[in-house]
């Protein structure tokens, strides 16, 4: 049986010493949508893909929980605000982000993946600096307005993502709630794009997959963009045709493009086989692909 150190894969060859064979695999961020992680079958065929992903990738996995927060933000008598996509966050709310996310939908997610014969690690980006994020300044919506976000992190450059890249190297998958924490320890709410986006361009991955309740980005009629730009989107989100969390999501993919990642996959969980799109020459029939 060949072993394997330091992620190359060594056998003897015929008569000779051993010889080294790289084993070097693809780097893959996957986004998982808060949605698709509320109901139990859509729950368990993310899980499964997780799992077939993880053997064929090294996988770091993002989620969001969007509707889940709003339901327990209601239950809690705190009214929802957000701004092209960005939630705007006070400390009440982010104590329910913090609970909904970390809590219940993470551990929700790394049970459904070790059932599926995943090995999941579920963390939340404060866990040994894997977001470092500033508080965010206060952004110009798409209606020209200034807001205040409040408790929302924006990425730190810098920020080196070690404990990601130690568990990758021991195929272990992180699952990453959207939290993230400041250097002095406070928890800011992320939209969990832009920490997909973040840790990608971080860990040098060759692909982000963003997967969502529709069928990519659709435009005014309805139908799926194939192939966009960056400038593509940029138009997009001006004309109106991309709005609310898809604006947010546009602009993670810029970021991530602009950063270095090889092409932003945006796709459905429930009707694309999501395993598949670890390889470069997967058919990407239904989804939109962002490039640069
Ligand atoms: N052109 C567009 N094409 C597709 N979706 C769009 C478009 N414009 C706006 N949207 C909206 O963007 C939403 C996706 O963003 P949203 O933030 O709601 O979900 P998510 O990012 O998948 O989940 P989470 O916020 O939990 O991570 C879609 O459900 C749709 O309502
Ligand atoms: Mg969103």
């Amino acid at each position: 049986m060949p072993t394997v150190v330091d992620g190359t894969r060594q056998r003897s060859g015929p008569g000779g010493p051993s010889i080294g064979i790289s084993t070097k695999r693809p780097r893959l961020v996957l986004k998982i949508g808060g949605e698709l992680l509320e109901q139990p079958q859509d729950l368990e065929r993310i899980a499964r893909a997780i799992a077939a992903l993880s053997r064929r990738a090294s996988l770091v996995v993002v989620h969001g929980g969007g509707k889940e927060i709003d339901a327990a933000l209601a239950a809690a008598g705190i009214e929802k605000q957000q701004v092209d996509g960005l939630r705007v966050t006070d400390s009440r709310t982010l104590d329910v982000v913090v609970a909904v996310l970390a809590g219940a939908i993470n551990t929700r997610l790394v049970a459904a993946v070790r059932r599926a014969g995943g090995k999941p690690v579920g963390l939340t980006g404060a866990d040994a600096g894997v977001a470092t994020m500033k508080r965010a300044t206060p952004i110009q919506s798409v209606e020209g307005v200034s807001v205040d976000l409040g408790l929302v992190g924006a990425p730190v450059k810098n920020g080196r993502p070690q404990l990601l890249t130690d568990l990758l190297a021991r195929s272990y998958v992180p699952i990453v709630a959207c939290i993230g924490a400041t250097r002095t320890g406070q928890l800011l709410n992320v939209n969990a794009d832009t920490l997909a986006s973040h840790l990608a361009a971080a860990i040098g991955a060759s692909r982000l997959v963003i997967a969502g309740g529709t069928r990519g980005v659709l435009d005014d009629r309805g139908e799926t963009i194939g192939r966009l730009t960056r400038r593509d989107a940029a138009r997009l989100v001006k004309a109106g045709t991309a709005n609310k969390g898809m604006v947010a999501k546009l602009e993670a993919c810029r970021s991530a493009l602009q950063q270095g990642v090889g092409d932003v996959v945006i796709a459905s969980g429930r009707d694309v086989a999501l395993e598949t799109l670890a390889s470069a020459s997967a058919s990407l029939t239904g989804c939109t692909q962002v490039v640069r």
